[in-house]
Parts: C-alpha cells; structure tokens; sequence
C-alpha cells in the first residue's frame, strides 16, 4: 500500500492507473476508521481495480465552536487496517497543500445544504462539497463510495456530481451499526459511560418509528413520527437538533410517510458529542 501526501504524487499514480486501463475506486473520509468506513473499502474493492482511500480532516468543513482540533486522529493503526482491505493508496495531503494562503473558492451545493445538518452548522456542507469536488480532480475515480450514515452528505453529492458533469458513479452504502444499534461514527470515541448509554437514544427512536409505521395499516401522518421521536430523544435525556421525515432523494419535507420517506435525527448527547442518524421507514425491521 503507497502512502501518498503529495498532490502531485497522487494525480501521477491514478494517471498511470488510468493508462493501464484499471478502473479506480476513492473512499474519503476523515481517519479515525472504524467497521462503517472498512465497509465501503470493501465495497470498493468490489467494484473497481483500485482502491484509494483519502484521509484528510478538512478544515473547511468545521465551524469556528467545532472540533476541528480535537477531532480524533489515529494514522498509523488507520494505515494498518486500510492495508488488512487491501486498499492500494492512502492520500494524505497536508492542509497547506490543499488550502494555499489565496484560497478562496467555494464549491456550494445550495439548496440541499440548508436544511437539517446545514441549518446547524452553517458553511459545512460547502466545505465538504469542496473538497470532495478537489478530491474527485485530484484522482479522478471512476467510482466513488460514501456512507448512508451522513445521509445529506450523500444527497450533496450526488447533486453535485449531476450539477458538474463530472463523470464519476457514486455508491451509497448502508450503515454499520454497534451490536446495540449505536450508528458507527469516529465521534462515538467521545462518548463515555452515561452518554455512551444516552447515544442509543437515535437508533432506539428510529426503531420505535419503524414500528410504528409498520403496525399503522392507513398512511401515518410524518407529524406523528416526528412527535414520537422527539419524546423518546427527551426521554433518554439528550437535545433533539432535528427530527425530520423528508424524501430520499431530494430532502425535501413530507406530510405523510411515503415508501420514499427517511427519517433524519440529530441530537446532543451529555449536552456536548452531536450525533446522526437515519434510516428509511419503510424498511425491513
Ligand atoms: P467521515 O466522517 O470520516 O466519513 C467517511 C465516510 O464514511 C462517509 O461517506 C460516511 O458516510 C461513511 N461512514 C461513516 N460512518 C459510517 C457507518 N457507520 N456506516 C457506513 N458508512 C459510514 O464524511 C466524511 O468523513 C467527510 O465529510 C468527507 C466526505 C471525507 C469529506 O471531508
């Protein structure tokens, strides 16, 4: 497995990938890897020849009361269990290489970033289309693998890719969970006694709105679902950000449960660690 830093670097090797007719996966994420980012190395794996896995925690995607600098970071055992799914490349730009001192472009995916997460945290989501749009330049994959886990993230992007004509397939993979139900995360390793407990509050809350919509025999109203939420998140004793129930694709708000219809949860745990989740009603319990 290369280890690859260099811009340069990494635009050389996927070129002479390229050149040998190899089809090229990318996985990016942040580090910090868990079984939720291995499963889309598999996945990867699957689907192309070569498998380069970014990691880079992305400045511009924190907000100023974020945790940019605390964010957990684990290189080498991230190295170690990239190379265990035989990933061919690591890319780990420097943020000086990625964000020269006159940066200033913006990459703004405008309407399906304000809601939900963009509506708490103001400027994320175009700092992730931003470097996800650098990434793709950067080593122009064939294939691209993102989690359902940030399930707006992968609606951005796949928007983004359509608004851009960039010629890249995006895949969407389920997420992986705790035994316990607890959604994978790399902020999971904030979490500690109580609030570890407390943090099954989302997954608890999209279980009961499951149920719920598959023991109602008429169409549920979304109000009811997003009532019941609410009351199970304040029960547990942690902050409901939002609750909403909005269709898959275009994120938009709906007034009854459709087939289509995802309910989408963020909430404060122990008053501090922000989690997700999500999941579509309809599926199978
Ligand atoms: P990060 O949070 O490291 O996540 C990287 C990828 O792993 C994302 O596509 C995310 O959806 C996926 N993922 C995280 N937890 C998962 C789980 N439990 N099951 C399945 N997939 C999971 O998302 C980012 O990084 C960044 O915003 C990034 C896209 C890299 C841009 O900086």
């Amino acid at each position: 497995m290369k280890i690859i830093p260099s811009l340069t670097e990494i635009a050389r090797q996927t070129a002479e990938w390229h050149r040998q007719g190899l089809k090229i996966a990318l996985v990016p994420t942040m580090g910090c890897l868990h079984e939720g980012h291995l499963s889309l190395m598999r996945r990867a794996a699957a689907v192309a020849d070569r498998t380069i896995v970014s990691i880079f925690v992305n400045p511009m995607q924190f907000g100023p009361n974020e945790d940019f600098g605390s964010y957990p970071r684990q290189f080498q055992t991230d190295c170690d269990l990239a190379e265990k799914e035989g990933v061919h490349a690591i890319f780990c730009p420097e943020s000086k290489d990625m964000y020269g001192d006159s940066f200033q472009t913006k990459i703004s995916v405008t309407q399906l970033s304000r809601g939900m997460c963009g509506a708490d945290r103001p400027g994320h989501f175009d700092g992730v289309a931003t470097v996800v749009t650098k990434l793709f330049h950067l080593t122009l994959p064939d294939v691209a693998v993102f989690g359902q886990k940030d399930f707006q993230q992968l609606a951005i992007i796949r928007r983004l890719v359509l608004d851009l004509n960039m010629n890249i397939e995006i895949i969407g993979c389920p997420i992986v969970r705790e035994q316990d139900g607890l959604a994978m995360s790399s902020r999971n390793k904030y979490l500690q006694g109580e609030s570890r407990k407390q943090a099954l509050c989302l997954s608890k809350a999209i279980l009961a709105a499951r149920r719920l919509v598959a023991e109602t025999q008429q169409e549920i109203p979304a109000d009811a679902v997003v009532a019941q939420t609410g009351e199970i998140i304040a029960k547990a004793g942690a902050k409901l950000e939002y609750a909403v129930v909005v269709d898959e694709f275009t994120l938009k708000n709906e007034t009854m449960v459709t087939q289509q219809s995802v309910l989408a949860i963020a909430a404060k745990i122990g008053g501090t660690v922000r989690l997700i989740d999500n999941a579509k009603l309809f599926a199978e319990l």
